[in-house]
């Protein structure tokens, strides 16, 4: 690939859609293969030059960034940025953006779809049926709750948080309640919503959601002492960080029956392994961190990752970068 042109160059470690190749024609040179990695390539020729990056969820750090001495621009295709070490990024001074937005409304219908399924039992039963089990009286004993009129809790609402909040009550008829270290007084009185103590919405929730970001201080904030006061009869959903949660204080909640069912998009580790307790558990339903997977969402959010790389590349301070460095 020539290297030549005066075009600011730019590695996209992402697939680009026929959109995001016109948008980016005669703005950038691509200075790599128009395809994730491969399993084990070596990417650093790709990054010798690039002035910009187009990152999937590569972890980027001091030792990434050896790769990319010219680098300019790192623009992450998602909402969450904890793969970036934003310390070393700023005393490099390259810019960082994220995706935030686009994807709140698939993200809040996976979050719906993981509530119904654990109240109403769907993976469990689904596996019952193909296993032989459906007798005529199986209507009398597997019953499930309703999530209709329930109580929502939602730790960490934000962008997503606010629209899941809506559709569960426009669509559940449920009583939402959220905790966020600052009251959002604009969403209490736009969404119906009302703030709770952490302790207060955790006693009380038949469905806690847990969505904050992932940092220092967010790692395992979910543990024995949440799962302790949590109801019996709660649900707990992750579609945010796996690492937010303390994975083996989660098995032990749901062994010793201290809430009801989990549904998890993400766990600590991912992809996840064979031997992991939550896979053998009936009253878990896991789904592989696929909480943007729509086609358009995940191309809205490619969309949006080119824009703000060619703009940061350009000189301009994109409005998606991190807050942290605006
Ligand atoms: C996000 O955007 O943070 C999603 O979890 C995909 O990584």
């Amino acid at each position: 690939m020539s290297v030549n042109t005066s075009l600011p160059k730019l590695y996209s470690a992402e697939i680009l859609h026929p959109e995001a190749l016109d948008f980016l024609a005669g703005k950038v040179e691509l200075t790599g293969p128009n395809r994730r990695p491969l399993e084990g390539e070596d990417i650093s020729p790709y990054l010798k030059d690039a002035e910009g990056l187009i990152n999937p969820y590569f972890t980027v750090n001091a030792s990434f960034l050896e790769m990319a001495p010219r680098l300019r621009v790192v623009s992450n295709v998602s909402v969450g940025y904890n793969n970036l070490d934003v310390e070393e990024l700023k005393k490099r001074g390259i810019l960082a953006t994220h995706t935030p937005g686009v994807m709140s409304t698939s993200v809040a219908d996976l979050i719906l779809c993981l509530m119904t399924a654990c109240c109403r039992r769907a993976a469990e039963l689904d596996k019952a049926v193909r296993c032989g089990e459906w007798t005529n009286d199986t209507f009398l004993k597997w019953f499930g709750t309703d999530i209709s009129g329930a109580k929502l809790g939602i730790l960490g609402c934000g962008r997503i948080g606010r629209v899941l909040a809506k559709k569960a009550k426009a669509g559940f008829d449920m009583d939402v309640a959220y905790f966020n270290r600052h009251r959002d007084l604009e969403a209490e009185e736009t969404l119906g919503i009302r703030f709770e103590t952490r302790d207060e919405l955790l006693r009380s929730s038949d469905f806690v959601v847990v969505l904050t970001p992932l940092n220092a201080e967010t790692w395992h904030s979910i543990g024995a002492r949440e799962f302790d006061l949590m109801k019996e009869d709660a649900v707990f959903i992750n579609t945010a960080r796996g690492s937010l949660v303390d994975e083996a204080e989660l098995i032990r909640a749901l062994k010793e029956g201290k809430i009801r069912a989990a549904g998890l998009d993400c766990l600590e580790q991912e992809p996840t392994y064979p031997e992991n307790e939550l896979l053998k558990m009936r009253n878990v339903i896991v789904t592989p961190h696929i909480g943007s997977s729509t086609y358009a969402t995940r191309k809205a959010m490619v969309m949006m990752a080119c824009r703000a790389a060619v703009e940061a590349l350009y000189g301009g301070k994109p409005s998606c970068t991190i807050p942290e460095m605006k």
